[in-house]
């Protein structure tokens, strides 16, 4: 999409983040954008935020993982643009180490509901009205662990390896059927975010994580080295340069590098070069 003026686009996560400087910005490129977060108030600090206050938006407070709510709000802002140009689904979460042994059903299906249905919802719910437009795409918004896996981080990056696989199949689909849609994949690496600090405590690791000091996160957040409006530059760029892979930072470049080149190796590689045992928080099972 080569500009975004006057461009119908909905964002999901729009409360902090990537996801606000996203809107920040695709609303000072010109868009008419559909926001949404499950935080009010943090969807409205966002929207206080828009440098364009005259050009008109829609926000709604649902959570993504609501497959109803986000057809309804799908309607919604048909109902009041008569049309969607693009669809960014970045709302996603994180949960704090845990390995696969203590790692419950229920934190899967919740890291799942958000991170991987959110994002079919939102693909499915917008994707025959933006076939319609003469250009138009979606944007899913998956990590550099949909690249890498990574130590006590399984379902997360599940989650992100499908949003990979989804993204990669529905552009061929794409391809085939509507050329003019674009389906970009989004791998941030390390982003300054709430992401870390908001992450949910895994069932059965209260405890421990209880003992998971400020310092500790702090060693988590070292890693984290773009800035979100970095990160939106590269973003909106990306999709303006019709790029289908987009990766954000030199850590997801560098991680995408690695895995090409040693696709079994890179496992030991990364365990030589990170204290991953850190990561370690519990005892022995
Ligand atoms: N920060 C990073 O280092 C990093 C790296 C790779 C990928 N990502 C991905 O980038 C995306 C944005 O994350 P971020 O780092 O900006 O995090 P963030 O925590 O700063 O922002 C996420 C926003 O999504 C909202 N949200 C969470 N669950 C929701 C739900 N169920 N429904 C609606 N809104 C919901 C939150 O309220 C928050 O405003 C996520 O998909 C994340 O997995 C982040």
């Amino acid at each position: 999409m080569k500009q975004f003026k006057d461009k119908v686009i909905s964002i999901t996560g729009v409360g902090s983040g990537i996801g606000r400087s996203l809107a920040v910005k695709l609303n000072a490129a010109g868009a008419r954008l559909a926001l949404n977060d499950y935080n009010a108030k943090s969807l409205q600090e966002t929207i206080s935020m828009l440098p364009n206050q005259d050009i008109p938006h829609l926000s709604k407070v649902f959570d993504v993982a609501d497959r109803e709510a986000f057809y309804q709000f799908s309607e919604d802002v048909l109902q009041r643009f008569g049309q969607v140009d693009g669809c960014i689904n970045n709302a996603g979460v994180a949960l704090g180490a845990v390995s696969v042994n203590r790692l419950s059903y229920e934190d899967f299906d919740w890291i799942f509901g958000i991170n991987f249905w959110g994002m079919v919802y939102g693909s499915k719910a917008f994707l025959p009205t933006i076939k319609k437009q003469e250009e138009g795409f979606i944007a899913n918004v998956s990590s550099i662990f949909g690249i890498t896996g990574i130590a006590y981080q399984a379902a997360y990056c599940t989650t992100k390896f499908a949003i990979r696989g989804f993204n990669e199949s529905l552009r061929m689909e794409m391809h085939v059927e509507a050329p003019h849609i674009k389906i970009h994949s989004i791998h941030p690496g390390g982003i300054k975010t709430n992401i870390a600090r908001d992450s949910k405590v895994a069932v059965g690791m209260e405890e421990q994580m209880a003992q998971q000091d400020d310092q500790q996160l702090a060693e988590i957040e070292k890693a984290f080295i773009t800035s979100p409006e970095k990160a939106a530059d590269i973003i909106i760029s990306g999709i303006k340069s019709k790029k289908e892979r987009i990766m954000v930072g030199p850590d997801a470049k560098k991680a995408d590098r690695l895995v090409r080149m040693f696709p079994e190796k890179y496992t030991g590689i990364l365990l030589k070069n990170s204290d991953l045992a850190k990561l370690r928080v519990e005892e022995d099972t």
